[in-house]
C-alpha cells in the first residue's frame, strides 16, 4: 500500500511490536461487546505477529474518557474477546496510566508469540494532545511500530503519530492495507461506472465529501435527511423534514455545477410524526406543511436501482431514511440488498451504512466494510490521514 513499509518488510521475530488498534467497539451495560467488527478487522496482523514469533503488545482508545480512568471504558472485555478469538491467553495490564507496573512486568515476562493488551490510551490525558512525555513511554515499551488503527487514523494522537518519533520503523498492518486499498482504489482509480450514494442528515457534515466526490464519480445518488435541503433549492416545499437552511444556497451551486450528475428521490415516504406507528403516505414533489420525509419512496428506489445497476464500483455513506424504524427502512434496505446483488465493488463507508448493511445480514455480501467512520470520511473527502503520513516510507 502507498509507499509505506508494510508489517511484511520487518522482521518481527523475536521483537516487541507495539501495535496500535482500533478497539473502540461498542459495549452494552453489562459490558459486553455488541459489534465486534473491529476486533475482526484486526485479527490479521495479530495473528500474523504471534504466528512469527513477535511479542505483540496491543493498544487502543476506547471511548472519550477525557485523561482519566472510566472503568465502564477499559479494554478488560477486549482482552477477553480477543483470548477467545486467538485461542491463547492475551494478558491485560490494567494499568490506570496505561505505561504503569503491570505493562512493564507483562511486557518484560513475554515469550515469541506472547499478547499484551494495554489499558485504555485515553486514559491518559496526554493522548489526545500528542504529547512527547507519553509517547516515550509507549515507545519504550517496543523495538517496532505497527499501526493498524485505520478508524483512528485521521487523529494525530501520542498512541498512532507521536509514538513513531521514538521507534522506527512504524509500519502498517493489514487492515490499515485494506482499507486503503478499498478506498483509494474506488476514489483515485476505480472500474467505471463509479456511484457514490450519500444519505444521513446533515449537508453540513458532507460538504467536503460532496465536493471531492463530484470530481470522480460518474453519479451521486444523495438521499436520507440530507436530501431534503436539495429539494428546498429545487424550490419544494420540504414541510417539517430535516432540513439545514443555511446550505440551501449551497445545494443549488453545488446543482447547478453537477447537472445530471446528482440524483436525488422523486417521492417521499412521510408522516406526521416521528414515530414508527404514524400513519404514513408517499408524495411525489412538495412535502405539504406539517407533514416530515422519514424515508424515499418507491419511485425513487426504483430510480437509483436503475443507476446502480450499471455501476462497477459503489461507494456508499450514510442511509436512505430512519432505518432504525422498521416502517421507515425500506429504502435504506433495498439499496443494501441491491448492493448485495449487483456484480460491483461495493465499499461501505463507516457508521450508519454499515449498522443497515449489518441489520439487514448482508455484511457478507459486500466487497469492503470500513471500520473507519470519521476516517473513511476523512478520507472520502481526499484528505492526508495523520495515522498513515506518521509511517516509515519505503
Ligand atoms: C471511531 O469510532 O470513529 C474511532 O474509534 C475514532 O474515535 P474518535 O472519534 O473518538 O476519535
Amino acid at each position: 500500500m502507498y509507499n509505506k513499509l508494510t508489517v511484511e518488510d520487518v522482521e518481527v521475530k523475536g521483537k516487541r511490536v507495539l501495535v496500535r488498534c482500533d478497539f473502540n467497539v461498542p459495549l452494552d451495560a453489562e459490558g459486553n461487546i455488541t459489534d465486534e467488527n473491529r476486533i475482526v478487522g484486526a485479527m490479521p496482523t495479530i495473528e500474523y505477529l504471534v504466528n512469527n514469533g513477535a511479542k505483540v503488545i496491543l493498544c487502543s482508545h476506547m471511548g472519550k474518557p477525557k485523561g482519566e480512568p472510566v472503568p465502564s471504558l477499559s479494554l478488560a472485555p477486549v482482552a477477553e474477546r480477543l483470548s477467545e478469538k486467538l485461542g491463547k491467553k492475551v494478558v491485560f495490564a490494567a494499568d490506570d496510566n496505561v505505561v504503569g507496573e503491570n505493562a512493564k512486568a507483562a511486557v518484560a515476562a513475554m515469550n515469541d508469540g506472547d499478547v499484551v493488551l494495554l489499558q485504555n490510551t485515553r486514559y491518559r490525558k496526554e493522548e489526545t494532545k500528542n504529547v512527547d512525555e507519553f509517547s516515550q513511554e509507549l515507545a519504550s515499551l517496543a523495538d517496532l511500530f505497527v499501526n493498524d488503527a485505520f478508524g483512528t487514523a485521521h487523529r494525530a494522537h501520542c498512541s498512532n503519530v507521536g509514538v513513531t518519533k521514538y521507534v522506527q520503523p512504524a509500519v502498517a498492518g493489514y487492515l490499515i492495507g485494506k482499507e486503503i486499498d478499498y478506498l483509494g482504489n474506488a476514489v483515485n482509480s476505480p472500474v467505471r461506472p463509479l456511484v457514490a450514494v450519500l444519505g444521513g442528515s446533515k449537508v453540513s457534515s458532507k460538504i467536503s465529501v460532496i465536493e471531492n466526490l463530484l470530481k470522480k464519480v460518474d453519479k451521486l445518488i444523495i438521499g436520507g435527511g440530507m436530501a431534503y435541503t436539495f429539494f428546498a433549492a429545487q424550490g419544494k416545499t420540504t414541510g417539517t423534514s430535516l432540513l439545514e437552511p443555511d446550505y440551501i444556497d449551497y445545494a443549488k451551486k453545488m446543482l447547478d455545477a453537477a447537472g445530471d450528475k446528482i440524483v436525488l428521490p422523486v417521492d417521499t415516504v412521510i408522516t406526521e410524526k416521528f414515530d414508527n406507528d404514524a400513519p404514513a403516505k408517499v408524495v411525489e414533489g412538495d412535502i405539504p406543511d406539517g407533514w416530515m420525509g422519514l424515508d424515499i419512496g418507491p419511485k425513487s428506489i426504483e430510480l437509483f436501482k436503475g443507476v446502480l445497476a450499471d455501476a462497477k464500483t459503489v461507494v456508499w455513506n450514510g442511509p436512505m431514511g430512519v432505518f432504525e424504524m422498521p416502517n421507515f427502512a425500506k429504502g435504506t434496505n433495498e439499496i443494501a440488498q441491491l448492493l448485495a446483488d449487483i456484480d460491483a465493488t461495493t465499499i461501505i463507508g463507516g457508521g450508519d451504512s454499515v449498522a443497515a448493511v449489518n441489520q439487514a445480514g448482508l455484511g457478507d455480501k459486500m466487497s469492503h466494510i470500513s471500520t473507519g467512520g470519521g476516517a473513511s470520511m476523512e478520507f472520502l473527502e481526499g484528505k492526508e490521514l495523520p495515522g498513515v503520513v506518521a509511517l516509515t516510507d519505503k
